[in-house]
């Protein structure tokens, strides 16, 4: 794997959703700008509703902004769809695993879709299934796994198709505090590993701190509070930054000191 090579440009982009129901314009997000470079771990912290999903929905391509941009090297998701296949790939809070498929087969099922090879799709599924430690159950149904042990999967099938950019949202939120940060922990580790850029998604703060480069705090409509590069702070600094980015998200206004 090469690891990501472009980065992700997010210019004044504008996403409003207007409500089936009552026919309400919802603003989920207004004029938010972002660059995350290539290989960079960035964690997103924001209150329900605020956006963060939204995000992630248009840089897959599944959306499309309202105004503004998102721009990855010369392309942009929603209009280069194809160009895309295989290059981003997403893990949910729930694992999305079919239940009608055996581990394996679920690892191979992106593959087979982006029309890679049988036996390479094979290799790379067995060689992933090993590294998250499931070779063993590789012929096993989700329903014969643990949350935990699917999730493992669900990162594997995101790792085999050797995406550039990797994203969680709320990907570990469902589990045990144990099985979580464990879980955490090697998918950073094997994102830094393969140079992938990585946008986790968190309502967490502990989370957050625990993983990223680099924390964005989301307000009201994905407006940016705070902006902040973990080692411009020591470890002694850590009470200290920990309270300023509770105080900025209950307060939903920005703090100087949180800024890049
Ligand atoms: N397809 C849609 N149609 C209408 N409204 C939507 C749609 N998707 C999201 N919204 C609205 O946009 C806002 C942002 O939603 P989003 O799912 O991005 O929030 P979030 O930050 O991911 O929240 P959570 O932390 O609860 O997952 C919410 O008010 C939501 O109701
Ligand atoms: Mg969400």
């Amino acid at each position: 794997m090469t690891g990501a090579s472009a980065p992700i440009e997010i210019a004044q982009l504008r996403k409003v959703f207007r409500q089936t129901t009552t026919g309400e314009s919802i603003l989920a997000i207004d004029q938010l700008t972002l660059r995350i470079a290539p290989g960079e771990l960035v964690a997103i912290v924001g209150k329900t509703g605020c956006g963060k999903s939204t995000l992630f929905d248009l840089l897959i391509g599944l959306e499309h902004p309202t105004a503004g941009s998102i721009t990855i090297g010369t392309k942009t998701p929603y209009d280069d769809f194809n160009h895309f296949r295989g290059k981003i790939a997403t893990i949910f809070q729930q694992d999305r695993l079919l239940p009608w498929r055996s581990a394996i087969d679920n690892v191979k099922l992106p593959l087979e879709l982006i029309g890679i090879a049988e036996t390479v799709q094979q290799e790379r599924a067995i060689f992933w299934l090993k590294r998250l430690g499931l070779e063993k159950f590789a012929n096993a149904y989700p329903r014969e796994l643990s949350g935990g042990m699917r999730q493992r999967v669900a990162i594997a099938r995101a790792f085999a198709v050797q995406p550039e950019i990797l994203l969680a949202d709320e990907s570990f939120s469902a589990l045990d505090e144990v099985t979580a940060n464990d879980l955490r922990q090697t998918f950073v580790g094997l994102a830094r590993e393969f140079r992938s850029t990585a946008i986790l998604i968190t309502h967490q703060l502990e989370e957050a701190m625990a993983v990223g480069d680099r924390i964005v705090v989301f307000g009201k409509s994905a407006t940016l509070l705070a902006d902040i590069r973990m080692t411009d702070w020591d470890r002694s600094d850590q009470t200290t930054l920990r309270s300023a980015i509770q105080t900025t998200l209950q307060g939903n206004v920005a703090d100087p000191r949180l800024t890049r």
